[in-house]
């Protein structure tokens, strides 16, 4: 399937797992993080239209940050990788540089036996002698340390256990990069648990470049740039560039650079996955495995949490002005207003849906885009006094795609899309309408579809939908 280490590796994986159902990730009894807001219990949901509610997985809770603590990683004493060198590096940066495997394609069978040290080397990962399961130690870089990294940070912690027993992975993070708050780098394994729990990253002098890195995975949870995809764009490409996978939560690059991105990592024969992009519904991974042969035909959804919550509220009556603020409060609206009332946000989601699932060539810029006023917001008010809602609408057809207030009455699939909720609706040419909802999701969501993709990972996934 285009990655030709992910072929080998999981050959492997297989003859020690095949006891174990794929993607059955279970609570673990692993020690809780310390970090990740105080949540309700959330309900993903995979709906199929007419039969709502089919497929629902345990809930998810997450946990308030802990106090400030001042211990940082002293590193994990005796930690050890297989390493395979490369013989030249394209831009000399051999500095630094330690151990990603097989940067430049499909690796020899003899590389992979007989590489430097142990012989545990893979895509990105490493298999580790002795235990009753052989495992495969991915190491990763995490850049952007906010709400999404600190989270994932968290659920690594909190699954770390159900990881190895379960997937075989041992996930370890080997540097974090922040732009004014540090960042910090232990090729043996970050004391996560520590570092969740400050402000601070403890190394402030100039950072490092992505390509020197010791990790085999990127996972990218900068700041958004709706409008350029930058600098995240480049992060990715250094990444992919230098023999990472990447596993990216910021809908900037994909975007933007879509086609360029997924072009770049099949050439490298990397892994580029996005599901967290769109928070937490996993459509890209429904498309890759439930939709084999289906042609994607339409998209409509409810696509940005805060502008349904503003909107929900407005129904209620509150002004757009009070929505906003508590939907900020919440910590579901960007700073920017332009973002989810202007439509920005769901233009992003739109350029990357309609690239990846209908294979247009469509710009963030070319999304037509109808804001949410308070005139809007009056209207709001007034559908719902007739049993309706207003919804700040996603059409993506093969002619292009539009974002705005629509009314939606009782009938329609999404008129349920309440409060912070989202929900897509995908009409396809021979598997039907199905919808796809996620119940308020909050940030342990996104990290865990950030997580769900590195597991797949790590276990050989490959690419995103197109280009195979
Ligand atoms: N929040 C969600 O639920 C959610 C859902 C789906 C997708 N996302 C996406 O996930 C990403 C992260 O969201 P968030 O809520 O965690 O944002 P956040 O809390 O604002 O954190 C952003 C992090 O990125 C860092 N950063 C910014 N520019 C950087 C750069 N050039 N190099 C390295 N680090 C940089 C920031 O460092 P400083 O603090 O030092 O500036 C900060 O640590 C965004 O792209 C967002 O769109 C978020």
């Amino acid at each position: 399937a285009g990655d030709g280490d992910a072929d080998l590796v999981d050959t492997r994986l297989l003859e020690h797992r095949a006891d174990h159902p794929l993607g059955d990730l279970r609570r673990a009894s692993a020690p809780r993080p310390r970090s990740a807001h105080r949540t309700r219990a959330h309900h993903r949901a995979l709906a199929v239209a007419g039969a709502p509610g089919l497929g629902h997985v345990a809930p998810v809770r997450g946990r308030r940050a802990g106090g400030r603590c001042d211990r940082f990683s002293a590193g994990r004493a005796g930690h050890d990788f297989g390493r395979v060198r490369r013989s030249a590096h394209p831009r000399g940066e051999h500095h630094g540089r330690a151990g990603r495997a097989f940067p430049d394609g499909r690796p020899s069978t003899h590389r992979l036996r007989h590489a430097a040290g142990p012989a545990r080397s893979r895509i990105g990962a490493h298999r580790l002698a002795g235990g009753p399961r052989s495992r495969l130690t991915t190491r990763i870089a995490i850049v952007g340390f906010g709400n999404v990294g600190r989270a994932f940070a968290g659920l690594l912690l909190q699954k770390r256990e159900a990881l190895r027993r379960e997937h075989g992975v041992d996930a370890v993070v080997t540097a974090i990069l922040t732009r004014h708050h540090g960042w910090a780098r232990d090729d043996g394994g970050l004391d996560l648990e520590a570092l969740i729990s400050s402000p601070e990253l403890p190394l402030r002098d100039s950072r490092p470049l992505i390509a020197v890195l010791a990790a085999d995975v990127l996972v990218e949870v900068s700041t958004l740039e709706v409008r350029t995809g930058q600098p995240a764009l480049d992060h990715l490409r250094d990444a992919l560039r230098s023999g990472m996978h990447v596993i990216s939560a910021n809908q900037g690059p994909i975007a933007h650079a879509y086609r360029e991105l997924e072009a770049l990592a099949t050439e490298r024969s990397r892994a580029l996955r996005f599901e967290a992009a769109l928070a937490a519904l996993p459509v890209f991974t429904l498309a890759r495995y439930a939709l084999p042969g289906a042609k994607v035909l339409r998209l409509r959804g409810v696509v940005d949490s805060a502008a349904n919550y503003v909107l929900s509220e407005a129904a209620r009556g509150v002004s757009l002005a009070r929505a906003l603020t508590a939907a900020r409060r919440l910590g579901i609206a960007a700073s920017d207003t332009s973002h989810d009332l202007d439509g920005w946000g769901a233009a992003a989601t739109a350029a990357i849906l309609s690239n990846v699932l209908l294979g247009s060539d469509l710009r963030v810029e070319d999304v037509r885009r109808t804001p949410i006023t308070s005139v809007v917001a009056k209207q709001a008010a007034a559908a719902a006094r007739r049993g309706k809602r207003v919804r700040q609408l996603l059409t993506i057809t093969p002619d292009g795609a539009t974002v705005g207030p629509a009314t939606l009455s009782s009938d329609d699939p999404l008129f349920a899309v309440e409060g912070s909720s989202m929900a897509l609706e995908l009409e396809t040419d021979v598997a039907g309408r199905l919808v796809l909802a996620v119940h308020e999701p909050r940030v342990e969501q996104t990290a865990f579809a950030l997580l769900a993709d590195l597991v797949n990972v790590a276990r050989g996934g490959t690419t995103n939908i197109r280009s195979r």
